[in-house]
């Protein structure tokens, strides 16, 4: 069933994302090595914050892929086949109300249950390989002070098996990686798109400014940037740096 991987289990590293970029400078990682720790020191969110996770109960864990061809104008499409593959796996393992909150933060009603930190090490104007982090909230059911964060227990009740939801992920990333060899970013925009947290709804953000402003999110441009309705029907486009959704 799919693909071999090369499965790198460890008890506590500072970072998964962090544990394969050295093993790419030290040694010679095969395609798809994946390495999954119980416990991250220092794991590592999106724009330098930090993702905690209680040891044991949820999953940390990092996919290398290597590219031959891969464009850096495309690398959008890693964002769109990873968010996908969790969602597929979430969906399957019934997990309510699941959506995307662009660029990959995977939601369940208005909660966070997964983030994503995708990390390209590029070779000119193409992607060499990329390092696919996912901290996936499993079994924990403590958010002390993140409020907006949550797990798939807190919100299903049940309690799920770490290594048979791992084994799913993984069969659905490399099913989601490999259809992209042959997929440009325009073919599988439309798919992702219709899953996006508070498409079409009335929304307020903050610009890289802290400046609040109100929009509506409509689509996602080819090159990842989030396209936002303001007022007078004038359209903006944001990168991640320069806007962030309050709900
Ligand atoms: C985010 O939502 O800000 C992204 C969080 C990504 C967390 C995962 S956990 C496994 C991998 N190793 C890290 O240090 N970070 C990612």
């Amino acid at each position: 069933m799919g693909k071999h991987f090369q499965l790198l289990k460890l008890d506590a590293t500072d970072s998964t994302n962090q544990y394969l970029k050295d093993l790419l400078r030290s040694e010679n990682p095969l395609d798809y090595t994946v390495v999954v720790a119980e416990k991250q020191l220092n794991g590592r969110g999106q724009m330098g914050t930090v993702w905690y996770s209680e040891s044991s109960k949820n999953l940390t864990f990092s996919v290398l892929r290597r590219f031959d061809a891969l464009s850096v104008k495309h690398q959008f499409v890693l964002n769109i086949a990873i968010s996908m593959a969790v969602y597929d796996v979430l969906e399957e393992f019934l997990v309510p109300n699941v959506k995307i909150k662009w660029p990959n933060d995977i939601m369940s009603g208005s909660k966070k249950v997964c983030g994503i930190l995708i990390e390209n090490v590029l070779k000119g104007e193409r992607v060499g390989q990329s390092i696919i982090g996912i901290g996936l909230n499993v079994n924990q059911t403590d958010f002390e002070n993140l409020d907006k964060a949550s797990s798939l227990k807190r919100i299903t009740g049940r309690n799920f098996d770490l290594d048979e939801l791992l084994q799913k992920l993984l069969e659905r990333i490399w099913l989601r990686l490999e259809a992209i060899e042959s997929k440009t970013v325009t073919q599988l925009l439309p798919f992702y798109e219709k899953l996006l947290f508070r498409k079409d709804k009335p929304s307020t953000f903050t610009d890289g400014d802290g400046e609040m402003f109100m929009g509506y999110i409509r689509r996602v441009s080819s090159s990842g940037k989030l396209v936002i309705e303001l007022e007078d029907r004038i359209f903006k486009e944001f990168d991640l740096k320069q806007v962030s959704l309050l709900y």
